[in-house]
């Protein structure tokens, strides 16, 4: 090694040692004479200190140094005396007078400076040097946590016997629900692979070739818009088990999140929000009944109260005349300003309301108090609990429009009440999701994929009511942020087949897209299921972090691009007709 020890060794117990370090220059001080410099590494800091008296030439060349350059430097450890010792650091106690130095590489000035203050930072200039931006302790500490978690989980999978086993990342399409990325084959014209989703189709054929207990930490690519929580490329922790039922799973995977919090972060408060010592689980239906949301907060209460009964001649139009009406009392909401209620009725608008009515209870103001009869008031007073000088806020519609806009109305309430701890950490299970969702063009897609079980129950339905299928999908849910989903599979070719057509799909189609599972579920496939974790989530919760960019070592940005690498970049022509593409001059 270049170094005798690293920049967070060293203590009194070194005193009179002769030493050498490398790495990075933190921070230079000249104190007309004496030079010091904070020298980083990963590890830590150590004062290095040039006084002419011990060193005149190392002091000499100490005069052109400057931040980030990187230096080895040789000298002896020194106890500090009373008083300039520095508590916050493992080294504070020393310093080493330096004999010799060696500038091993210089450095431009660089865009940012190396320390915590990153507020006024733009993003995109971290991400253009993100090397830059590695060497801060906390994205180094991000990365460190990163490892921990990612093998926390392998021990545990490992211990419990599952195999981990890497799946292809050029594939065949595995249409799931989101747009893939296309790979384009230059040996087969005009034919494409695409980068996987996720290993789902791949995790399933495997338990059909007897692999029993399955994991692995899985690169998944989803070309969908972007978020805090979404990037391209991102990562799974990826698990299918045969012979199971939803209990095993989510007993097995219960245990696995329990113990990596209590590893991780045991000073979170999460035990509280259990139920009969477990983490709670509660119903698709019930999610969005009480909190508007598939994947809800519950670190504060909160929740909605059901009038769709009471609202009959109630008095009021706007809720007589629609399906379900739910309401949202907020404790001492009366404190809200009318500015407040229109920015939370502008909130239920952007998710579908058409309008967002409210009553103070205890005045007379607003259209509900003016027009509903005082039969209806004393229901809702008594039904919701409520006193003087709190709110209710209503929404009106079809089960899914009268509580969504209600459920994103509630999140903003708690932030403006400050309801939302950190310290907190409220895992939910929410499970018997609906098989199908009806999509935006109108058109029916699968809710979680269409390789999930239906609830037999409710077979029947998927002739008759296919929106009112239940299904054996579950998802995990932490401070309202969806942390992994999966589902009990089918593995009856028939259904499977059944499920295909209740998407729409003709039979080339289903053939096309899926005929080599449908093959494969000829040949003795056991029951199974499984479930993923989306691991950069994961570890943005637990490291307290704004994205998740912040935890992943090179991200894209919001436009899914890679600043620091210049991707995605234009292709030179002869490598484009090699491939056989041929780039349109518009967008069609
Ligand atoms: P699903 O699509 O629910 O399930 O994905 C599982 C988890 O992956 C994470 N995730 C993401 N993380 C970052 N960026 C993204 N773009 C992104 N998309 C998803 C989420 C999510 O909960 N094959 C099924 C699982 C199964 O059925 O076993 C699947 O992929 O945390
Ligand atoms: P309008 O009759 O449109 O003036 O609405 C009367 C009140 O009912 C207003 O406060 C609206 O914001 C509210 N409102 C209208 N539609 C809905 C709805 N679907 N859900 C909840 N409140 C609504």
């Amino acid at each position: 090694m270049l170094r005798t020890h690293t920049c967070n060794q060293l203590t009194t117990k070194d005193e009179n040692k002769k030493v050498t370090l490398t790495g990075w220059v933190h921070h230079r001080r000249d104190h007309g004479g004496i030079i010091f410099i904070d020298l980083r590494d990963r590890y830590g800091v150590t004062q290095i200190t040039f006084d002419p008296a011990v060193n005149a030439q190392a002091h000499k060349a100490a005069e052109h140094i400057r931040s980030e350059w990187v230096l080895k430097a040789t000298g002896t450890v020194k106890n500090r005396g009373e008083g300039l010792r520095n508590k916050n650091l493992e080294t504070g106690e020393i310093e080493v007078f330096i004999e010799g130095i060696e500038v091993l590489n210089e450095s431009k000035t660089p865009p940012f400076e190396i320390n915590e203050h990153m507020d006024h930072v733009r993003e995109d200039l971290r991400l253009e040097h993100r090397y830059l931006d590695l060497r801060r302790p906390k994205m180094q500490e991000n990365l460190r946590l990163r490892y921990n978690i990612m093998t926390f989980i392998r021990n545990f999978y490992d211990a419990q016997d599952f195999l981990e086993v890497e799946t292809p990342i050029m594939i065949k399409g595995t249409p799931e629900g989101s747009r893939e990325y296309l790979v384009p084959s230059r040996l087969h014209r005009g034919e494409f692979y695409v980068l996987p989703q996720s290993p789902q189709q791949l995790k399933q054929l495997l338990m059909v070739g007897g692999i029993d207990k399955y994991f692995q930490i899985a690169r998944c690519f989803r070309d969908e818009d972007l978020r805090g929580d979404r990037q391209p490329e991102f990562t799974q922790l990826d698990v299918e088990q045969s012979f199971v039922e939803q209990d095993d799973i989510i007993a097995e995977t219960e245990q696995m999140i329990l113990g990596l919090t209590e590893k991780v972060v045991p000073h979170k408060n999460y035990q509280s929000f259990f139920e009969s010592g477990k983490i709670k689980q509660i119903t698709w239906q019930e999610a969005l009944g009480k909190y508007g949301s598939d994947k809800p907060d519950i670190r504060f209460d909160m929740a909605f109260v059901d009038m769709t009964e009471e609202r009959l001649g109630c008095g009021f139009g706007v809720f007589e005349s629609v399906d379900r009406l739910f309401t949202l009392p907020v404790p001492n909401g009366s404190d809200l300003s009318r500015k407040d209620i229109d920015t939370f009725t502008k909130l239920a608008q952007k998710h579908g309301a058409g309008g967002l009515a409210w009553v103070r209870v205890g005045e007379d103001s607003g259209p509900v108090m003016k027009n509903a009869k005082p039969e209806f008031i004393e229901k809702l007073i008594e039904k919701t609990g409520t006193k003087d000088g709190d709110l209710i806020f209503f929404g009106a519609g079809e089960f899914l429009q009268a509580t969504e806009p209600l459920g994103a109305v509630r999140l903003a309430v708690a932030d403006k009440f400050n309801l939302r701890n950190n310290q907190d950490f409220a895992y939910l299970w929410v499970t018997d999701f609906p098989m199908f969702e009806i999509k935006e063009d109108g058109t029916v897609g699968a809710a979680h994929h269409p390789f999930t079980m239906p609830n037999e129950e409710d077979l029947a339905l998927l002739d008759t009511d296919k929106t009112k299928v239940r299904s054996y999908a579950y998802d995990l849910v932490l401070n309202g942020t969806e942390l992994g989903g999966g589902s009990i599979r089918i593995y009856d070719q028939a259904l499977q087949h059944k499920v295909f057509e209740t998407l729409g799909m003709d039979e080339d189609e289903i053939q096309m897209k899926f005929g080599h599972i449908l093959k494969a579920f000829q040949y003795g496939v056991p029951p199974h299921g499984g479930i993923a974790l989306g691991i950069d989530r994961l570890v943005m919760l637990f490291a307290d972090a704004p994205n998740i960019r912040e935890v992943i070592a090179f991200p894209k940005n919001q436009s899914a691009q890679d600043l620091m690498l210049g991707a995605p970049s234009p292709m030179p022509e002869k490598e484009l007709h090699e491939q056989n593409i041929e780039v349109l001059e518009e967008e069609v």
